[in-house]
């Protein structure tokens, strides 16, 4: 049986038939096959991936529903990759990153945080995904809980399961314009609750936390104890001020995600940052050492050049997407369509409650298939999304322009 198992291997397309088999091996020798984590099998499968294979799978389908920038990575942040790999600048760095680039990000951020931002607050990451687990890693345990977003980005969710804490939603309510009523926040919280996630520009709203909200979220976080985590991911592309909670922290509650994903258009590249207060700082390189150890040096070395060099890339990314947003709206509006006005980030958010009878996720499946071209479901980002969908801006002009005309029109 495991003979033919192999013998497949090889044939894309045909990996079902391993899984059959290994079923088999399993029901046959079940003590041979160890258990598998109960709580890694908690973790909810991703809605938007599940649209977007389907997409891939099926040819001339319009993708609108990943958040990769299709622009190209400037040459100078790539020369900076090159160069490193040329003089053979492969070997570890120390645990928070090299020294240049946490300087860099330390100086750029301790004017806008209230506490001073040091070389030992800034750990460079794998991308903001890496930030994100090391900063539950670092507040939540098993039995603890989260408050995320809801309509919010998903491993926000997937992330607490993986360490055996429970995330908790709290409603972004579409009669609020999407932002958080700190009411509502502090209903869903318990004496369990430790950490509270925020993500401003968000994704998938595109909604920006106005100063006074996130002065009166940190009051709570406060009054609660809670730590905060705040997701900055698409702080380049706010619409306004960007507020960080940092710029409201007396007291060293909040951790700070950073990726040079989105702005710099090096989602491959896997760089980001978390920013610590100082009682964390002694325990970050055990930490860090048992989940990734260092970041890819000639990454870091690129990620260095995006920070310290010419800004053009990100000023033309900002351009690009408010261009691609305007129009997008104005497909939208042609067919009646209605979205959240919520110029942030680098996402439309769409009602199709007319067209969805009640499960938009299907309906999503179901618009690839028919009509060629995929958008994330809301249901995807919690139960407050069900109705609306994510459109991607990252899109190139004539795929928005088209993909977006494929979308049944309302009334
Ligand atoms: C809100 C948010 N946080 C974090 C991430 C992860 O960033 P990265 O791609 O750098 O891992 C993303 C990526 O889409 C995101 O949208």
């Amino acid at each position: 049986m495991l003979i033919t198992a192999i013998r497949f291997i090889g044939f894309p397309g045909v990996s079902w038939v391993m899984l059959r088999h290994l079923d088999d091996i399993r029901g046959g020798y079940g003590a041979r096959v160890p258990r598998i984590a109960a709580h890694a099998a908690t973790v909810p499968a991703s809605g938007i991936r599940r649209v977007t294979e389907l997409a891939w799978a099926t040819p001339g389908a319009i993708v609108l529903s990943v958040g990769e920038p299709d622009l190209p990575t400037a040459p100078h942040i790539l020369a900076a990759a090159q160069a490193a790999l040329t003089r053979d600048d492969t070997r570890y760095t120390p645990n928070g990153g090299i020294p240049e680039l946490r300087d860099a990000l330390a100086a750029e951020l301790d004017p806008v945080h209230t506490l001073p931002v040091r070389r030992d607050n800034v750990w460079v990451t794998a991308g903001g995904a890496q930030a994100l687990h090391l900063a539950l890693s670092l507040t939540v345990g098993a039995g603890d809980e989260v408050l995320v977003p809801d309509p919010g980005y998903p491993p926000f969710s997937m992330a607490a399961h993986l360490l055996q804490a429970t995330p908790r939603p709290y409603p972004l309510r579409a009669e609020r314009g999407f932002l958080p009523d700190p009411a509502d926040v502090a209903a869903v919280i318990s004496d369990r609750t430790r950490l509270l996630v925020l993500n401003s520009p968000s994704n998938p709203l595109g909604t920006t936390l106005p100063d006074a909200l996130v002065a009166e979220l940190m009051e709570l976080a406060r009054t609660h104890d809670l730590w905060v985590l705040s997701d900055e991911c698409y702080a380049a592309f706010a619409a306004g001020p960007h507020v960080p909670p940092a710029a409201h922290d007396a007291d060293g509650r909040v951790l700070t995600l950073h990726t040079f994903s989105k702005d710099h258009a090096m989602t491959g590249m896997r760089v980001g940052a978390l920013v610590v207060p100082d009682q964390l700082a002694p325990l970050m390189p055990t930490v860090q050492e048992s989940i990734v150890s260092c970041v890819n040096t000639p990454a870091q070395y690129a990620a260095l050049a995006a920070i310290t060099g010419p800004q053009d890339d990100v000023d033309a990314a900002r351009a690009t997407y408010a261009a691609h947003r305007e129009l997008a709206t104005a497909v939208l509006a042609e067919r009646g369509i209605p979205y959240l006005e919520a110029p942030g980030g680098i996402y439309l958010w769409a009602d199709l409650s007319h067209a969805t009878d009640g499960d938009v996720a299907s309906f999503a499946e179901e618009l690839v298939l028919s009509r060629g071209v995929a958008v994330a479901p809301g249901s995807a980002f919690g139960a407050r999304g069900e109705g609306w969908v994510r459109v991607s801006l990252t899109a190139t002009a004539p795929d928005l322009r088209e993909g977006l005309g494929r979308l049944p029109a309302r009334g």
